[in-house]
C-alpha cells in the first residue's frame, strides 16, 4: 500500500531514478508562499542569496511549511520509509531571460552520506517549464556508479563549489523534467541531471528538499545535523530544532550553527568508507 504515489509511479523512480510530475501544493499554498518570499526579498531589496537560501526551513514559515507538508512527506515516505529526516535544502532561483545553469552532477557526490538512499524533491512555486530552464535527467544513471566529479566555480552556476562531471554527457542527453507550480518532481541522490537557462517572463523559482531515510549515516568523524519530520530519529545526525519563530534572533543562530555543520562535513571532503569511525 502507498500512501501517495501510484505504484507505476514507484516503479518509474525505482527504474529511471526519478518521477515526476507529482501534484502537491493547491494554489492558494503556492502563492501564499511565494509571497511570503517575496516580501522579505523585498523588505531587503535584493533577491534570496547564500546563506538563506540553504536550509531555509530554519528561517522562514514558508520553507518550514514546506517540508512539514503532509503530501510531500507522503510521496518521500512512499520511497524511502517513515522514519524521515531533512538533510538539507536549497532554493534554486533562475530570474527570467538568465543563463544560470546547473552542469551535470550527482547530489550524492557532494552529500557524504551512506547508504545512497535519500531522495530529493524538486518542489516549484513557479512553473518550471522546459523553456524555464527545468531540471534535466539521464534515465537509469542512479545505477550506473559514481562518476568522478571536479569544480569548475562560475557565477552563472547555482551550485556554488560549481561541482560537475566534465566531458561525458552533451547538454541535449537526457528527459526534461518540467514542473508546473505546486507540482514536484523527485529524484534519487545518484541520478545524473542537469538544467539549462531560464528564457521565460517569470522566475523560476525551485525549492530542492533533501530527505534521507533515518538509517543514513554521515560519512566519516564530523557529525552534522538533520531535521526529524515524520517517524524517528536514528541517532546519527545532530537533531535539529524546528523553527518556532521565523527569522527571529534564535532562529539565525540555530541556522548558523546547522550551515557550520554541514560546510564542516562539505569541507572534509571524501573519507573512504573504511576510514569510517
Ligand atoms: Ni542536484
Amino acid at each position: 500500500m502507498t500512501l501517495l504515489l501510484r505504484p507505476e509511479q514507484v516503479q518509474a523512480y525505482e527504474r529511471d531514478g526519478f518521477v515526476f510530475p507529482v501534484d502537491v501544493l493547491t494554489p492558494q499554498e503556492v502563492s501564499q508562499w511565494r509571497a511570503e518570499l517575496q516580501a522579505w526579498e523585498q523588505a531587503r531589496g535584493a533577491a534570496i542569496d547564500f546563506p538563506e537560501k540553504s536550509k531555509s526551513y530554519l528561517l522562514f514559515n514558508w520553507a518550514d511549511q514546506l517540508v512539514h507538508h503532509p503530501r510531500i512527506l507522503d510521496a518521500v515516505e512512499d520511497l524511502i520509509g517513515p522514519d524521515i529526516l531533512v538533510y538539507h535544502s536549497t532554493l534554486f532561483i533562475k530570474e527570467a531571460h538568465t543563463p544560470a545553469y546547473v552542469r551535470w552532477h550527482q547530489d550524492s557526490s557532494y552529500f557524504y552520506l551512506e547508504p545512497h538512499l535519500h531522495v530529493t524533491a524538486w518542489v516549484a512555486l513557479s512553473d518550471a517549464s522546459v523553456r524555464a530552464g527545468c531540471m534535466r535527467a539521464l534515465p537509469g544513471s542512479h545505477r550506473w556508479g559514481a562518476f568522478a566529479h571536479d569544480d569548475k566555480p562560475d557565477p552563472l552556476n547555482m551550485i556554488k563549489r560549481g561541482q560537475g562531471i566534465s566531458d561525458r554527457f552533451d547538454h541535449e542527453s537526457g528527459t526534461l523534467m518540467p514542473v508546473s507550480a505546486g507540482q514536484m518532481s523527485l529524484h534519487h541522490t545518484d541520478l545524473v541531471h542537469a538544467s539549462g537557462a531560464n528564457d521565460n517572463d517569470d522566475r523560476r523559482i525551485g525549492y530542492a528538499i533533501s530527505y534521507i531515510p533515518a538509517q543514513v549515516r554521515p560519512i566519516g568523524e564530523i557529525r552534522p545535523s538533520a531535521l526529524r519530520v515524520r517517524g524517528r530519529s536514528h541517532g546519527h545526525f545532530a537533531d535539529e530544532q524546528r523553527l518556532d519563530a521565523p527569522l527571529s534572533p534564535l532562529a539565525y543562530e540555530r541556522h548558523a550553527a546547522a550551515l557550520a555543520l554541514f560546510r564542516a562535513r562539505q569541507d572534509a571532503g571524501f573519507i573512504p568508507t573504511g576510514a569510517n569511525t
